[in-house]
């Protein structure tokens, strides 16, 4: 059985499309550990599931908080998932999981991606922006802001009356559509077996 690791911030739902996705066998895979930044509203999908969770306080010394993270992950994790994560992953860890970290995005990258784009100030930006199509895209987790390679995005029409909050919306259906297929197809991969550490 392979085994992910998913790191959250937020409510969850991507979290919860995961842990159902596992149980229908739509992904073949178990959670291993699930890890919060923050007091995040998501970690009762993880104590609803009974998955072991962790919390991680942000506000640690930026060395403390990367040398826990990096102790906290499972050597055994076959693909730590960043489902709505809003720290920065420290490069050991990058380095140690190569092309293993992958990361959601609200937005079709490279467009609205990097500092300061998450939340709905990724949707407000889209609208200000009069784009006409929006969507999601998982990457791959590099040491840059939403730079890595772009594995899958879904897209979805931006439409004249939206709010950023419609927009959200509209997109996060779409998210864990997207989320639970990649992770399955990478999972299939012959490499999401092999660890580098
Ligand atoms: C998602 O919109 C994702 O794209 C972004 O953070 C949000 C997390 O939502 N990175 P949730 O916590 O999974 O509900």
């Amino acid at each position: 059985m392979k085994n992910l690791c998913v790191l959250i911030s937020g409510s969850g739902s991507n979290l919860a499309a995961i842990i159902n996705a596992c149980h229908d066998g739509k992904i073949p895979a178990q959670i291993n550990c699930v890890i919060a930044d923050r007091d995040s509203p998501g970690k009762h999908h993880a104590f609803q599931a009974k998955l072991p969770f962790l919390m991680i306080d942000r506000r640690l010394p930026q060395a403390e908080f990367s040398a826990a993270l990096t102790a906290a992950i499972p050597p055994d994790s076959d693909l730590i998932v960043l489902a709505g994560f809003l720290s920065i992953i420290p490069p050991a860890l990058t380095e140690a999981f190569a092309r293993k970290i992958i990361n959601l995005h609200p937005s079709l990258l490279p467009k609205f991606g990097g500092a300061g784009m998450y939340g709905l100030n990724v949707h407000r930006a889209v609208l200000a922006a009069k784009e006409k199509e929006s969507g999601c895209s998982v990457h791959y987790v590099d040491n840059g802001i939403d730079t890595g390679e772009v594995i899958a995005r879904a897209r979805v029409p931006v439409f004249p009356d939206d709010s950023p909050a419609s927009l959200q919306q509209r997109v996060q259906t779409e998210e864990h559509r997207l989320l639970t297929a990649t992770i399955a197809h990478l999972l299939s991969l012959p490499t999401a077996t092999t660890h580098t550490h």
